[in-house]
């Protein structure tokens, strides 16, 4: 049997007071649409629509997912118009899933038992009982005929907040926007739709009147919790919709062992992955994919975004590692910061130490080497055990080109020396403090390339002219 997913993305999200259509607006790093489509995504679905509109570029530019197709809403007459857009895309026979783009953290296992109580044949709802459901469309059970509080027994319909009797909003369950249809009844319904209401729009939800005169059986599933069904209207909305993310997922990271210093100063937005005996302190934050070895340490204030950090490496506070494409590895047993940056293409190996002030751009540093203070290493190749002085520069740019330097294993690079790329430092060189190095240094000498130091015997401080 068929199943097609139809997610409605095409609102404006006023109370966000953004120029970003509300669906683009990110949660842990992602936009709010993606979230409901990778879950989409993981339902198995012969095809997914998104209804688009306001911003619809923008928003078809950002989506991915198998099987993903966009029709556009113009302009965007209520939620019944936005799915009787999509209805040409559906199959005809099979169940149709109905997800809202501004509701990001609908679990797969609710949609599926949503699909399953649907089974092509009944219309599913998914609710939830609200402490304050102002704003919701209300579940309407029990005697169809007249009485209008909710009683229990069968649902009859949903009556949308403007639209409900007083008696009507005391109702405290509410429709979450989470349906699944038969996809030949839905088709039917939606274009019988009527906007004849308070807010002159065709409502999705009218189709469950429909359903019940028409004795098609609707059942209401209940979901697992509040946080998968909230949606996303405005910004405070969006603050507790990551604070509630973020608790969750560094609860799945504390229950896999890994010591968080307090799980709420932690910000996940991508995919973390760690070892053993990890320890990660306050207020960091990691994007992209990061891996962290066994008995990695982690202290406050860092920003890791796509890593792959070795086991038993100590990343200190303050630390900034930025491994966009290509990404940045450390190797086993490495300090790295305070306040250190590793930039794209940073790979350092095991045992290499990485100081404060010192950054490190697409550079290989073997095993054993140390660049421990005030520091630039951009394009180059650094030996084993080489110990690159503070105030050391590799000049890598010329204005129109970047070239590569390449350092010797054991080489001694002296303070505040300038390596003016491409240049060849061999095994075991030395380089004086203070020198600017504009050709190769042979292996094993002391190379040095400065001015002299004079001291002048008979000179006068000028004085003062009276
Ligand atoms: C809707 C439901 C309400 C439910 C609530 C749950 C209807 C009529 N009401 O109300 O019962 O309690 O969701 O959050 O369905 N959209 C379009 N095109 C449109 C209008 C809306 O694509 O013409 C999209 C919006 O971008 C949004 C979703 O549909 O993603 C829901 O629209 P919204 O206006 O927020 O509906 P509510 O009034 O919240
Ligand atoms: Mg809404």
């Amino acid at each position: 049997m068929a199943l097609d997913i139809v997610i409605m993305a095409a609102g404006k999200g006023t109370r966000m007071k953004s120029a970003l259509p509300k669906v683009l607006h990110r949660l842990a790093g992602r936009s709010l649409l993606q979230h409901v489509l990778q879950t989409a995504a993981g339902l198995g679905a012969h095809g997914i629509v998104v209804v688009t509109g306001h911003g619809a570029d923008a928003v078809e530019a950002s989506a991915h997912a198998p099987r993903l197709r966009f029709v556009r809403q113009i302009p965007q007459l209520g939620t019944g118009h936005a799915v009787l857009q999509a209805a040409p895309l559906l199959h005809d026979t099979g169940t149709t899933l109905i997800l809202n783009g501004d509701v990001p953290l609908i679990e797969a296992a609710t949609a599926q038992a949503l699909i399953d109580s649907c089974g092509g044949a009944k219309l599913a709802l998914l609710t939830i009982t609200l402490d304050d459901p102002s704003g919701y469309g209300r579940v309407l059970r029990g005697d169809p005929a007249g009485r209008d509080a909710h009683e229990g027994g069968r649902v009859h319909g949903i009556v949308e907040h403007k639209d409900a009797t007083p008696l009507q909003r005391q109702i405290h369950e509410v429709y979450t926007g989470v349906m699944a249809a038969p996809t030949a009844h839905l088709k039917r319904w939606l274009a019988a739709l009527k906007n004849d209401n308070t807010q002159g729009e065709y409502y999705l939800t009218d189709i469950v009147a429909m359903a019940v005169a028409e004795g098609v059986p609707v059942t209401a599933t209940t979901a697992a919790s509040e946080t998968e069904v909230l949606g996303v209207n405005s910004p405070v909305q969006l603050a507790d919709l990551e604070r509630r993310f973020q608790r969750a997922q560094a609860t799945v990271l504390m229950n896999a062992g890994v010591r968080l210093a307090d799980p709420a100063r932690i910000d996940v937005r991508g995919e973390l992955r760690c070892g053993a005996d990890v320890e990660i302190d306050v207020n960091c934050v990691f994007e992209g994919a990061v891996a962290l070895g066994d008995r990695v340490r982690i202290g406050a204030n860092c920003v890791i975004r796509n890593a792959v950090i070795g086991a038993d490496t100590i990343i200190h506070p303050f630390t900034h590692i930025d491994g966009e494409a290509p990404g940045v590895s450390v190797g086993a047993g490495a300090r790295v910061g305070p306040f250190a940056r590793l930039r794209p293409g940073a790979v350092l190996g095991e045992d290499v130490h990485i100081g404060n002030f010192v950054e490190v751009k697409n550079a290989t540093l073997a095993r054993g080497a140390k660049a421990n203070h005030l520091a630039y290493i951009g394009d180059a190749s650094i030996g084993e055990r080489v110990n690159f002085g503070a105030g050391g520069i590799v000049a890598n740019y010329d204005g129109a080109n970047k070239h590569r330097t390449v350092i010797g294993a054991d080489a001694h690079i002296g303070s505040n020396c300038v390596l003016v790329a491409p240049v060849n430092i061999g095994d075991g060189a030395t380089l004086g403090a203070g020198s600017t190095i504009s050709k190769d240094a042979p292996a094993g000498q002391l190379t040095v390339a400065r001015a002299r130091q004079v001291s002048l015997a008979g000179w006068k401080r000028p004085s003062k002219r009276t």
